[in-house]
């Protein structure tokens, strides 16, 4: 008798369960289900492993390769390795990004009809659909990139856009996900495609140029130079969008790696307004920062990991149910939250800096980053440890940012005492905890001018829904008085980076 052509998949801790057809690839499936291949799905990174609970997952020699004796026997497998070929019952690693929205009012001229705001991130999309004549938002949806099951980082998305049609595959892919999500917004809020006039995306220059159609060639190598073409627009029908007097428009970037992300967080600040000396950084895997006034800035970009994020972390995760996600030091010892106050299963980026700042405080970790018993790992509340390559993970990722602020201000010719506002952006720079950073030395600057900004890409991408008639113009002037700087060309970049690496004593 021939198999059945469906099997069941159950996953948890989601409680999901539905059936899929027999023999399907794991990565696509799990993927609609918020979960991400870091490297692509080419069994290079861990990124991807589930438990098999339930059912059958054969191991192959190059998951055997990647996963400890220990690990395989506790029936962990690298999901981009399996295919469906039987009823599974699957524990991921991870699950769906909390993805950072945008409640916060500000000031604007009203107009007709309708807008939507999109922060198109390299892992999430955030989307906003306003009313023009109040400023009030009608409806809000995030997700997924669709891209990302191409790789998690910027730079594995573009050699996945160099290769055989991969640019055409990507541009098209993000289109149409932008085009559901806008699809979607006005569902939700029950209202008329024919209303939308104005639609504006923000993202990085690497989605930028993919979403654009600009080619992707130039920031593959040295010096990573992105086209300096200015606004792009499209009408919504060009982009196959069914939204008949829509004008969508993607802000320019600055430059490199610097994109319209740090152009509309700019706006937001609104560090183009001051005139005292301001910074904003975006504490990514990819880190973007803008140092100035309004009448002067110095942008650069730098490769900080992912270890804020919690990824390539030994017992990393996100910030969900079973992550520590902060750390106290109490009597001497340190004490740990587990978010829903069970059983902790891993730390994810704010545990992780809460735990070396307190491990710090109470002579556990020393300045240089070793354990100060010679041990490789130290427990936190079982079975999460701290291990000294996680340390070393959160060393790199904190003294590149805090190698480019500090580039940024010597060039300015400032101290970071002179920083009047220093603007943390992103999911993690709302979360991490302010003296931690301090303590780790990951910023300098006085605990008070420091403040979490939230996802100032889409509040930067509202306020341009608003912006007057040149606009253009205007981001040709704003972008005149930016200039982009490459860390790595500064004589003292590797001096500086291996100083901001240890922890101040
Ligand atoms: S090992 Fe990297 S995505 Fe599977």
């Amino acid at each position: 008798m021939s198999k059945p052509s469906k099997v069941r998949l159950r996953l948890q801790p989601m409680g999901a369960e539905f059936e899929v057809a027999r023999g399907a690839a794991l990565q696509d499936i799990l993927f609609a289900h918020g979960v991400e291949f870091p490297c692509g799905g080419r069994a290079r990174c861990k990124g991807c492993r589930v438990r098999v609970i339930e059912g059958d997952l054969p191991l192959s020699p190059e998951q055997e390769k990647l996963l400890s004796p220990e690990d395989c026997a506790a029936g962990w497998r690298l999901a981009c390795c399996g295919r469906a070929e039987g009823n599974l019952t699957l524990e991921l690693a991870q699950w769906e990004a909390k993805v950072l929205a945008d409640d916060r009012a500000f000031a604007f001229v009203p107009r007709d009809g309708l807008g939507i705001a999109v922060d198109l991130g390299t892992t999430t999309l955030a989307a906003q659909l306003l009313d023009l004549s109040t400023a009030n938002v009608l409806a809000v949806r995030t997700g997924l990139n669709p891209q990302a099951r191409y790789g998690a980082d910027i730079m594995s998305r573009v050699s996945h856009a160099m290769a055989d049609q991969g640019q055409a595959r990507l541009e098209r892919l993000i289109r149409e996900e932008i085009g559901k999500l806008a699809r979607d917004l006005l569902r939700s809020a029950k209202a008329d495609p024919s209303a939308v006039r104005e639609m504006t995306i923000v993202g990085n220059t690497v989605m930028h140029h993919l979403f654009c159609g600009v080619s992707i060639e130039p920031l593959s190598h040295y010096p990573f130079e992105a086209a300096d073409d200015g606004l792009k627009v499209f009408s919504a029908a060009e982009l196959g969008w069914e939204m008949p007097n829509a004008r969508v428009r993607f802000l320019p970037c600055f430059g490199s790696f610097v994109g319209s992300d740090i152009l509309a967080g700019v706006l937001a600040t609104p560090l183009h307004d001051s005139v005292e000396l301001m910074a904003l950084v975006d504490l990514g895997t990819n880190g973007e920062m803008v140092v100035g006034t309004r009448d002067r800035m110095l942008c650069a970009s730098t490769a900080a990991g992912p270890a804020f994020e919690g990824a390539r972390i030994s017992q990393g995760m996100r910030a969900a149910t079973g992550a520590i996600s902060a750390v106290a030091v109490k009597e001497g010892r340190l004490e740990c939250h587990v978010i829903g106050d069970g059983k902790p299963r891993g730390l994810c980026g704010s545990g992780l800096v809460d735990a070396v700042a307190g491990a710090l405080e109470i002579g556990k970790i020393l300045p240089s980053g070793r354990l100060a018993d010679g041990a490789m790992e130290m427990p936190l509340r079982a079975p999460v440890r701290l291990t000294q390559g996680d340390i070393r993970e959160l060393q790199l990722a904190k003294g590149a940012i805090a190698a480019g602020l500090r580039i940024l201000l010597q060039q300015w010719g400032a101290q970071p005492g002179d920083l009047t506002a220093l603007h943390l952006s992103g999911a993690f720079g709302n979360y991490i905890n302010r003296a931690s950073a301090r303590r780790i030395g990951l910023i300098s600057s006085p605990r008070e001018v420091v403040h979490p900004a939230g996802n100032t890409a889409l509040l930067g991408a509202k306020k341009a829904l608003f912006l007057a008639e040149d606009e253009d113009g205007a981001y040709r002037e704003l972008r005149k008085k930016v200039r982009h700087i490459g860390l790595s060309e500064d004589p003292n970049f590797q001096e500086i980076y291996v100083e901001e690496m240890s922890f101040p004593s």
